[in-house]
């Protein structure tokens, strides 16, 4: 099929690149130049694993394009909307401009029986209203709802293969030409048995803002078993081994530790309290008020934690973080619980060093007063205490006998719970985890 995906970012560079190794003619469309320039030449913008490859093999065969001319839309009949819904500067809701103007910019180029397809995360009832917007430019296109639930770092994967697929129309019926051309689209993974639920639009936007909800709620409801287990010298490793045996609690997002981040689950909730409360139902949510809360403390939680360790005080102590990732195998640093640490600990006088393998770029431009450093040894070099605050492989492996040897005192605070702390201990570190006794 002939597919324009509007938006090149996390969401939009992945799923064009999947769409054209499905065999669909792909066109990415994004107003940044630079990000553009780089997509063409097989370049991912942002650090995805497989997506560089994947996007020089869709390049080579010839099915993927991309431009920054909205008017290379014209030749598709499926436009997927892939672009942002940050947070709105200094409110909760979420902030819509990138959504309206892509649709605005392509309701010109829109033929007769095409499909618009929106993907990004958006408030309930934007789907409705961009829909009429759809109707009343071209009576027999329509606009389907299929929220996106894929991972970073593991984008590629969830988004070939991804568990199940969310189709919202106006009519709420599986009777429905654009959901036939969806189908069509999505053939692959349908055909090898990937479950696939109709359902009106406002269903299909909220299942989305659910999801991310649930998710955020079952990590603060660890990291709260996390602060009772603190106070009551318990373990939250272990509780949460346990508890997870049950097959309806489950273990996974069960990892207590610095707390969530990212582009998606602090400013989904967020957005989603919000616009509960403008459907006069804010106190349906109230509790992810307290989901929220329970986050934003683990980051003090953890430079408290970082003062004790210093025995009392942060000033001129050098702490190096390892990870500024909001999570391992991303370099996207939004609202990453990690980096949010460092710049509180270099605020109350610590001398930071920040390494992680793939995210300097990104962390330099958002806190550029950090102190930088790629190579790890070099990064742990006469630390008076070292911080692991993203679970990066490289980071769990460290070897803690070679390392006693390199910092200035062993000192090693584990925010993600992924040492082995007895093996730690024996190396002659004094180790602390989040939880645990
Ligand atoms: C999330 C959803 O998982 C995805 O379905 C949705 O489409 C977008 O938002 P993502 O932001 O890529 O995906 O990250 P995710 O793997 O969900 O992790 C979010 C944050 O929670 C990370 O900061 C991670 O470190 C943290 N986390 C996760 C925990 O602290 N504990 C856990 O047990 C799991």
């Amino acid at each position: 099929m002939l597919i324009s995906v509007i938006g090149c970012g996390y969401l939009g560079a992945v799923h064009a690149a999947c769409m054209a190794k499905l065999g669909h003619e792909v066109v990415g469309i994004d107003v940044d130049d630079r990000k553009i320039l780089q997509l063409s030449s097989g370049r991912a913008p942002f650090f995805e694993p497989g997506l560089e490859d994947l996007l020089r093999e869709q390049l080579q065969a010839g099915r993927l394009t991309f431009t920054t001319d909205m008017s290379a839309a014209a030749e598709g009949e499926v436009h997927f909307i892939c672009v942002g819904t940050p947070q709105k500067k200094g409110e909760n809701a979420a902030d819509l401009t990138y959504v309206d103007a892509a649709l605005g910019a392509l309701l010109p180029h829109l033929s007769a029986d095409d499909v618009v397809v929106g993907k990004s995360t958006v408030p309930v009832g934007t789907a409705a209203r961009l829909a009429a917007l759809v109707s009343a430019e071209q009576p027999t296109s329509h606009l389907i709802w299929n929220p996106e639930f894929l991972r970073e770092g593991f984008a590629v994967s969830d988004t070939l293969s991804p568990d199940r697929f969310v189709y919202g129309v106006s009519s709420g019926s599986e009777d429905d030409d654009a959901v036939r051309k969806l189908d069509e689209v999505y053939a692959t993974a349908l055909d090898s048995g990937t479950p696939r639920l109709v359902t009106d639009l406002p269903t299909a936007e909220l299942v989305k803002t659910a999801a991310n909800s649930f998710l955020a709620t079952k990590i603060s409801f660890i990291n709260a078993m996390a602060e009772v287990c603190e106070a009551a010298g318990a373990d939250v490793t272990q509780l949460a081994d346990a508890i997870g045996m049950d097959d309806r609690i489950g273990r996974k997002f069960l990892n207590a530790g610095i707390g969530f981040g990212g582009g998606c689950l602090p400013k989904d909730i967020r957005a989603f309290m919000a616009r509960a409360g403008e459907l006069g139902a804010d106190q349906a949510l109230t509790f992810l008020r307290e989901v929220d809360a329970i986050n934003m403390r683990r980051r003090t939680r953890v430079v408290e934690l970082a003062r004790d360790l210093c025995d009392g005080s942060l000033l001129g102590k050098r702490v190096t973080v390892l990870g500024a990732a909001f999570k391992p195998e991303s370099d996207d640093v939004r609202d990453s619980p990690a980096l949010s640490i460092a710049a509180q600990l270099q605020l109350q006088g610590a001398v930071v060093t920040v390494t992680d393998p793939k995210a300097l770029a990104n962390a330099s431009r958002r806190f550029p007063e950090l102190h930088y450093e790629a190579d790890t040894s070099a990064a742990v070099e006469k630390a008076d205490a070292l911080l692991l605050l993203t679970e990066w492989q490289e980071y769990r492996a460290l070897d803690p006998y070679a390392l006693v040897e390199s910092v200035s005192s062993p000192r090693v605070l584990d925010g993600r719970n992924v040492l082995d702390a007895a093996k730690w201990r024996a190396a002659g570190w004094t180790y602390r985890g989040l939880g645990r006794p």
